[in-house]
């Protein structure tokens, strides 16, 4: 990897373009020798020679920070440019959007984003981006399956008895997500729906800070993901009543799926995936999916995703065209659900 050096980014003519938030994260980088802005074809012939942003948009330690500082190492190598991995927490992931969305097309900024993208149109009606016209897509990333977890002294030892007892004390039960638009806020919602409970939902800026409170038992349950559930379940430092997939875990196979449960209808898999400014040139775009659907070949991380109850996606998914078509049919997919169950963010 070429040596960089250190300035103060914010004055960099090409880092100067970015929005306020993408520029003072850029503030303190060691970036490469930069060969400067370049024009459009220049720029994209050039791609990349400086670091390259990834916005995550929960906080760091969670499930989305996870998978993508697992995937940006080996994207690094291959594109030869250091990748700064950035939180931009609020609002269910979509300040972060929203932020990308309106940053430099030049695929120094980088999304990383899950099932959230495809919930939040039917969820906020004023968001501040159209995900199928303000974006492109790099490609899928991986699919994580999702826990039904709670604190560890919470009373019920089985998901029936999970289920008995939330129905009688709705009331007083807790659950934890990462807010609006949230996977795990998406899940909880499903599991409510599923009971016939409406329970008091506490929303935190990512499920890396609710799974603290989970464990401190400051919060009684969440559905939250397998890359960020599975090491604390194994130590016995939360209770796990079932996984949202059709088939068992193989990192956690004592772990009965929700159909075994009795819960069929409660199946959710977190689809993650890459994107850029909509006007981003596609030759950019291609570098950027190159690399990643190297480092899904990177056999570190398989084996991270595979301790973690994941899997990369395959090369095929991992492409523009199938992600976009993913991504649209999500959109149309979660649409009616979502009004059918009467939430809205705004
Ligand atoms: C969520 O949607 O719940 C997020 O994945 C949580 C996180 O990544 O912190």
């Amino acid at each position: 990897m070429r040596q960089g050096h250190s300035y103060d980014a914010a004055a960099h003519p090409r880092l100067g373009r970015t929005r306020p938030l993408i520029g003072l994260a850029a503030a303190t980088l060691t970036l490469a020798a930069c060969g400067g802005g370049g024009g459009g074809d220049d720029a994209a012939a050039a791609y990349p020679d400086g670091d390259i942003t990834f916005v995550v948009p929960f906080s760091a330690g969670g499930p989305t920070d996870t998978v993508t500082r697992l995937i940006a190492e080996p994207m690094s190598e291959e594109l030869g440019q250091p990748i700064v991995v950035q939180n931009v927490e609020g609002a269910g992931g979509t300040i972060a959007a929203g932020e990308v969305a309106a940053a430099e097309p030049d695929g120094y900024t980088v999304l990383m984003h899950h099932i959230g993208m495809s919930t939040a149109p039917s969820l906020y009606n004023n968001l501040p981006y159209a995900p199928l016209e303000d974006f492109k897509t790099v490609g899928l990333v991986t699919e994580v399956p999702m826990t039904i977890v709670a604190r560890q002294d919470f009373e019920p030892q089985t998901f029936e008895e999970m289920v008995e007892y939330v129905k009688a004390n709705a009331d007083t039960v807790t659950l934890a997500n990462a807010g609006v638009g949230a996977a795990s806020q998406l899940c909880g919602l499903l599991l409510q729906d599923a009971l016939g409970v409406k329970l008091t939902e506490v929303p935190y800026e990512g499920t890396g800070p609710a799974l603290t409170d989970l464990v401190a038992g400051e919060v009684d349950l969440m559905c939250d993901q397998t890359t960020n559930t599975t090491g604390q379940i194994q130590a016995g430092e939360i209770k796990a009543y079932a996984v949202t997939t059709a088939e068992r875990v193989e990192s956690l196979p004592d772990l009965p799926t929700t159909e075994e449960a009795g819960l069929p209808e409660l199946q959710v898999g977190v689809w993650h995936g890459l994107y850029v400014p909509a006007e981003t040139p596609d030759e950019i775009v291609q570098e950027l999916t190159g690399a990643l659907q190297v480092a899904l070949q990177d056999q570190n991380v398989i084996d991270q995703l595979a301790e973690l109850g994941a899997a990369p996606s395959s090369q095929e998914e991992a492409t523009p065209e199938a992600h976009t078509e993913r991504l649209s049919s999500q959109i149309d997919l979660w649409q009616p659900i979502i009004e059918e169950a009467g939430v809205s963010a705004d």
